[in-house]
């Protein structure tokens, strides 16, 4: 989607869409580089300068806790992120699952929002499959994103409170966007203008 998207404002190089292993892929005419990293490290790459730009969803944003500017919101990889419990151990209200363990890849956002409440809860970070947790009993609960609520569904887990909602977004390196504003800039404008058209 990102690259699709780019590509509509002519910042593309070959062999971009390709599945490859290759990491850094140039476009020398028009003087981009583009670089291939885990999406939960965009916005360290981001914050430290060793790329201008790059795009993640507002979950990955949130979570880092990186210093960074962020320029655009680009409207897909619309989700939101969430805490679900299993459907048959179901707690009458939020407060209940105060002082229980919470399986989540978000522990930070997860904190964030449980403080707030008041919640003292015991963070357990996991990678991914966080929908297991529960099942075999690692915890009470999940912070985590749901698209279609396919996973939570197959796994008899309920959404109990919603905590944000996300999309992809357009983000910067502060310095880069001060001494390359008006490419970047730039960028924002074309890009506003074609998820304008839709
Ligand atoms: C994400 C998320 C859920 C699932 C939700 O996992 O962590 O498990 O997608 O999507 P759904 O509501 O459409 O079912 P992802 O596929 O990124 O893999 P992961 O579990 O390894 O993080």
């Amino acid at each position: 989607m990102s690259t699709e998207l780019l590509k509509k404002v002519g910042w593309t190089a070959e062999g971009l869409i390709e599945k490859s292993r290759k990491l850094v892929i140039e476009n020398e005419e028009v003087r981009l580089k583009f670089i291939i990293t885990k999406t939960a490290d965009v916005p360290t790459y981001v914050e430290h300068g060793a790329a201008d730009i790059g795009i993640i969803g507002k979950d990955v944003i949130a979570e880092s806790g990186k210093d960074i500017y962020e320029l655009l919101d680009l409207g897909f990889g619309k989700c939101h992120l969430m805490m679900a419990v299993p459907k048959d151990k179901k707690r009458a209200r939020l407060e209940d699952y105060a002082y229980t363990r919470v399986a989540t890849k978000f522990p930070r956002i997860a904190e964030k929002f449980f403080t707030n409440r008041g919640m003292q809860m015991e963070y357990i970070k996991l990678n991914g499959s966080i929908e297991l947790g529960p099942i075999v009993d690692l915890s009470e609960s999940i912070v985590d994103i749901v698209e279609t609520g396919t996973t939570l569904r197959e796994n008899n887990l309920e959404e109990i409170v919603s905590i944000m909602d996300c999309t992809a977004r357009l983000i910067a390196n502060r310095v880069s966007y001060k001494l390359k504003y008006r490419r970047i800039d730039n960028l924002v404008t074309e890009l506003e203008k074609v998820l304008r058209q839709g």
